[in-house]
């Protein structure tokens, strides 16, 4: 097509003076430009992975793409007779779609007609009716200076439309199936947020195994708050996988590395998805949403031409949401399972007792925002529902306690990201729900709590930042300095043996004595003043030589 006026450029160069002569350049060149056309459609309509304008693709035609990895076409699903535009994978004997057009608009017979018009806009059309039953017209990033509109089908198993005078139109395409998830997430595909066209890309199980129309369930990323995945029934949360950590979602402790493929959660100003990569390419793996609202990562097996079930999240009663109410964790190795966090207590005791915990747990101890609360640490949890929490990818753990302090209706906060050095913060404001005993993998979480109530240096990290890294050097010293009077001590005693003195069997085994009196001399008659706190075996003192 580009040969076209190429050819006609050739004109000027014609003597303008005989007659007959420009007449015969410009029948040439008609000829040759028609010829040009008519090979150009020969190799369309042979280059099965392309759809390209005013080409109808009919009940029975197929689009396949280049490594014959996945096919588009119209198919019956289960024993239904209806029938849908999707794209299935070529190479797999059972028929799995994973990707549906007109979901809730099937056809009703095999008169469907795929085609592509000029504008670059995909339309189903129902040739019996005539009347068009689904299309791409509100769903295309529309172009006024489309030339040449195409449709390909490329072997990640994604159907594009784009502009194929401009190959680089190719990677932006102006409408692909990528964007409209069905039940199925694939390799490479981004599952989450635009934020900047504001769409969302979630999948949703299909009614049945007969009916893709659009199920009971679906996968979707909340971002009111630090994102969050959550998998709903109807307009419940029947699992909320949870806030990813940097490494995972902290409600699916489950999800690890592995061989076959890689997974990341981006977070930023543009996007927010979650997307998996293939490491080995010769896998055919696929998350799918099933129409009973199980999720499933499965696996080919090829020997057995069977899905293998690889991957399900565990559900128990623990994911049941927000089963323990406020404040209160729910651990599945205990029974009950619902008991309230440390400094916690039942907000309504009589129905705690007969395990209806939904009024969940309050402090024993109410906060004030006295200036002297602080934080307790409370580790391997999955983190509480995010919806309506803050964040920010760059503060430090300090600098997250310290803005959670300052704001009263702040209750907890952690670090967003546990990956390599720990950084980023996310805080919580009001109640702590959904909050789980994850005894794998779990997360640390730092909640507010009134001064009386916090965790001594002897129990870990708490709002005494300050006395701990005090103490520790101070700790230092001191143990230096006795585990040097010991050596001194041992030195003269084998001094003495070497000068005579019989060894004694258990001699190598004896502690270092010192004597009551350099004792008291060394801590100043255990002076307050060498006093240096409280530690497991008792005070601990500074000791003068
Ligand atoms: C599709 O192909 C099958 C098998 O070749 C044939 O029986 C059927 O009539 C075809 N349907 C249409 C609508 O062409
Ligand atoms: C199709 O119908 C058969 C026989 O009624 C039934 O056993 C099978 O489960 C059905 N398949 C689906 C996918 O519904
Ligand atoms: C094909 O797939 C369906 C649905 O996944 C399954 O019920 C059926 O057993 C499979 N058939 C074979 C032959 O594997
Ligand atoms: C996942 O693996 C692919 C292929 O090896 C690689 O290109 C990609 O960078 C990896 N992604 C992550 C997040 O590790
Ligand atoms: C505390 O945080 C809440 C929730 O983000 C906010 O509405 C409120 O204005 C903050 N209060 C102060 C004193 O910063
Ligand atoms: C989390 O931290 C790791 C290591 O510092 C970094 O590579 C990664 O990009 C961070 N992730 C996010 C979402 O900030």
């Amino acid at each position: 097509m580009e040969v076209f006026p190429a050819g006609v450029m050739v004109f000027p160069t014609v003597p303008s003076d005989p007659s007959g002569v420009r007449w015969r350049m410009a029948k040439i060149n008609l000829i040759s430009g028609f010829l040009v056309l008519l090979y150009a459609s020969i190799i369309r309509t042979h280059a099965t992975d392309t759809l390209s304008a005013n080409q109808i693709l009919r009940y029975n035609e197929t689009i396949v793409s280049p490594l014959e990895t996945f096919e588009l076409g119209f198919f019956n699903p289960g024993n239904s007779t209806n029938s849908y535009v999707g794209i299935w994978y070529k190479k797999i004997s059972n028929r799995t779609v994973v990707w549906v057009a007109n979901r809730n608009t099937p056809l009703t017979d095999t008169s469907g007609e795929l085609t592509l018009t000029f504008q670059g806009v995909l339309i189903l059309r129902d040739a019996t009716k005539g009347n068009v039953v689904w299309s791409t017209a509100n769903s295309s990033t529309s172009k006024s200076s489309m030339r040449t509109p195409i449709g390909q089908l490329l072997d990640t198993g994604n159907f594009i439309i784009y502009d194929e005078g401009d190959s680089i139109n190719q990677e932006d395409p102006i409408w692909q199936s990528f964007d409209f998830l069905t039940d199925t997430l694939l390799p490479g595909m981004k599952h989450g947020w635009n934020l900047v066209t504001g769409t969302e890309r979630s999948y949703t199980s299909w009614k049945s195994d007969d009916d893709p129309g659009l199920g009971e369930f679906s996968y979707w990323i909340d971002t009111r708050g630090y994102p969050q995945l959550i998998l709903s029934e109807g307009g419940e949360i029947k699992l909320r996988a949870g806030p990813w950590n940097g490494l995972r979602f902290t409600g699916t402790p489950t999800l690890s590395p592995n061989r076959f493929y890689n997974f990341t959660f981006v977070i930023n100003q543009r996007e927010i998805y979650y997307q998996y990569n293939l490491i080995d390419t010769s896998v055919i793996t696929r998350l799918v949403l099933k129409p009973s609202g199980r999720l499933d990562r499965l696996l080919w097996i090829d020997r057995k031409q069977e899905w293998s079930l690889y991957w399900s999240p565990q559900y128990d009663l623990c994911d049941q949401y927000a089963l323990c109410g406020p404040f209160g964790n729910c651990n599945i190795e205990k029974s009950p399972v619902c008991e309230c966090l440390k400094g916690f207590e039942p907000t309504s005791p009589d129905q705690w007792k007969t395990t209806d915990w939904s009024q969940g747990c309050r402090h024993t101890i109410p906060l004030d925002c006295n200036p002297g609360e602080g934080f307790n640490k409370y580790s391997n949890l999955k983190l509480p529902d995010t919806r309506g929490s803050w964040y920010d990818q760059t503060m430090t753990l300090i600098e997250c306690e310290k803005m959670c302090k300052r704001n009263c209706s702040c209750t907890a906060y952690t670090n967003s990201n546990i990956s390599g050095t720990r950084s980023g913060c996310l805080l919580w404001f009001g109640d702590l729900i959904d909050i789980k005993t994850n005894a794998e993998n779990g997360d640390t979480l730092y909640i507010r709590m009134p001064p009386s109530e916090l965790d001594s240096i002897a129990n870990g990290k708490s709002s005494g930042t300050g006395r701990v890294q005090v103490i520790v050097p101070v700790a230092f010293v001191v143990l230096t300095i006795l585990i040097s009077m010991c050596l001194f001590y041992r030195f003269n005693m084998k001094k003495q043996q070497q000068q005579g003195t019989p060894r004694s069997v258990n001699e190598d085994l004896e502690l270092p004595l010192f004597g009551l009196r350099t004792i008291l001399k060394a801590t100043n008659n255990f002076s307050m003043n060498n006093k240096l706190g409280e530690g497991g075996f008792g005070p601990v003192y500074k000791v003068m030589l």
